[in-house]
């Protein structure tokens, strides 16, 4: 495929291994500056983006929601919450936390595309991430993450996480249906 773009969107893989070394601040800022051009209704950027590098920080994210996990039967990954090492952003070096305005009726989609376009702009510099859906109820519920760690608003709410570092694996692509696409 000799179109750059179209390569980029092909080849992106959800990372769930991930190297320690961080990711600098300047590809960072590319990342982000790329997902905030996203397109949104009105131009509203519904959004807000928390981003989460500090050891601590992410430790204490990993371990309430692996107390939030106990005696839960979830799906994918989270599975293993118990398991020793867990973690729910697999130990990617960067978290991004993206929250959407509850008040603005297309904000959810809004946040996907502002999403998308992080998840190219990253995989274009060499950058892993995964969409983390699991971390959002959690963060949520959790007064103590929403106010006192993230500082999101009271009007906004954690759609998901992205896990965001050097991919120390390189996985398949997975099945996509072309069933689901119907010329009329
Ligand atoms: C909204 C959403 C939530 C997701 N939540 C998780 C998650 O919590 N944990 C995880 O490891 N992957 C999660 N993923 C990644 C998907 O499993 C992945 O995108 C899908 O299997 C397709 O694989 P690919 O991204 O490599 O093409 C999520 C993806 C999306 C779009």
């Amino acid at each position: 495929m000799d179109n750059a773009v179209i390569n980029n969107i092909l080849t992106r893989r959800s990372i769930r291994k991930y190297k320690s070394k961080q990711i600098t601040d300047n590809v960072l800022e590319q990342i982000l500056n790329s997902g905030i051009n996203a397109p949104s209704a009105l131009n509203k950027q519904p959004w807000q983006i928390r981003v989460i590098q500090d050891k601590n920080t992410l430790s204490e994210i990993n371990r309430i929601f692996v107390d939030w996990a106990k005696g839960k039967q979830l799906p994918g990954s989270a599975a293993r919450a118990q398991e020793d090492g867990f973690s729910v952003f697999h130990n990617a070096p960067t978290l991004l936390i993206i929250a959407a305005d509850a008040d603005n009726h297309y904000s959810e989609g809004d946040c996907g595309m502002l999403t998308q376009n992080i998840l190219l702009a990253a995989h274009s510099l060499d950058i892993g991430t995964c969409v983390i859906g699991s971390i959002a109820t959690v963060v949520n519920e959790s007064e103590t993450l929403m106010k006192d760690i993230l500082s999101i608003p009271d009007n906004y709410k954690v759609i998901f996480g992205i896990a965001m570092g050097y991919a120390d694996e390189t996985p398949q692509a997975k099945y996509r249906d072309r069933q689901n696409v119907k010329f009329l």
